[in-house]
């Protein structure tokens, strides 16, 4: 007789969200196991074929000798690689966070445009401000940093109303949306023409570090810095440092070095600073399970799965 194929659904936050979403095709014998703590996964991974996570504890990996897949639950997979062994396939789950970012990037964008701090702050004074205006979306540049599916996603709605996108890929190729792409050695030069310049890059090795002070000193005087991608692509001692010196208007972050920011960081007390908790693209069961049960179904019968990790490039 054969054993189920043993599924591990890992969620500190709730893992039996995901798991009763899981869709199995008939006449294959499944065992999913929803598992919310590192000791709850310890006592099924040595058993666990496929694994369908949130941040897997990489201590457990060791132990994961049948593992084979590990869909991850998030939009970036730097928590999973390298620690992951070679031999487990990773795959993403493209399409799913794009959406919500370009809706973070675009409330944030008109945050500024429309100058929403300076009118809710007179409505407290009882003041009518008429002689201050609004200014349009339309016009300004965006300039993306990365080119991904989540950055397409952005650029899209960013050009629906009416904005340039210009960005930044490892290979400079050409994508939809996107008047124009820079490889990394024209960073300066991308940067310096967006009125809000979008972080939207995975954690990799090229990628840690890549908005040096250098970086960061080639902005417009009167941009925003949107960090929605990892905190470390960003460095956050240099970022603070042009933001105290306001050598740009100022940065809108979702993502840190460390994560909670500390609360003794200097950037909460920075008032040309947003901070966001991590929550421009959030995971929600419903719209990841599609993705796994279509990935599950390949994977059940032996056919190639989708949205793979490249291991060399590190997303
Ligand atoms: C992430 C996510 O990977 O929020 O950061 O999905």
């Amino acid at each position: 007789m054969t054993r189920p194929v043993s599924v591990l659904v890992y969620h500190p936050a709730g893992a039996e969200d995901y798991a009763r979403l899981v869709r199995v095709p008939a006449g294959h014998d499944v065992a999913v196991h929803a598992c919310v703590t590192e000791s709850e996964a310890a006592a099924v991974i040595a058993k666990t074929q496929v694994a369908y996570a949130w941040k897997l504890p990489p201590v457990l990996y060791g132990k994961a000798a049948k593992l084979q897949w590990l869909q991850v639950m998030g939009a970036g997979v730097d928590w999973a690689l390298p620690e992951v062994p070679r031999r487990v396939v990773v795959t993403r789950a493209p399409g799913v966070f794009g959406p919500w970012m370009s809706e973070y990037v675009l409330a944030w964008c008109s945050w500024v445009t429309q100058r929403l701090e300076t009118y809710r702050a007179a409505q407290r004074e009882r003041r009518w401000i008429e002689d201050v205006l609004p200014a349009r979306l339309r016009g300004k540049t965006m300039t993306l940093i990365g080119v991904g599916d989540i950055g397409r996603e952005i650029a899209r709605v960013a050009r629906a109303v009416g904005m340039h996108v210009i960005g930044v890929s490892r290979t400079g190729q050409r994508v939809p949306a996107v008047e124009r792409v820079y490889r990394p050695g024209y960073l300066a030069r991308a940067l310096a023409a967006g009125d809000f310049v979008v972080v939207v890059l995975p954690l990799t090795r090229q990628t840690r570090g890549l908005l040096d002070a250098r970086a960061l000193a080639a902005m417009r005087p009167g941009a925003w810095l949107l960090n929605i991608g990892r905190g470390p692509v960003v460095d956050e001692a240099a970022l603070v440092e042009a933001l105290q010196a306001r050598r740009f208007a100022g940065a809108i972050l979702d993502v840190f070095a460390t994560e909670p920011l500390p609360a003794d960081h200097p950037l909460w007390g920075l008032d040309n600073v947003v901070i966001t908790p991590h929550v421009a693209g959030p995971s929600t069961p419903e719209e990841l399970a599609p993705v796994f049960n279509d990935n599950l179904a390949r994977w059940l019968r032996g056919r190639p799965l989708q949205h793979v990790v490249e291991r060399t490039r590190g997303y």
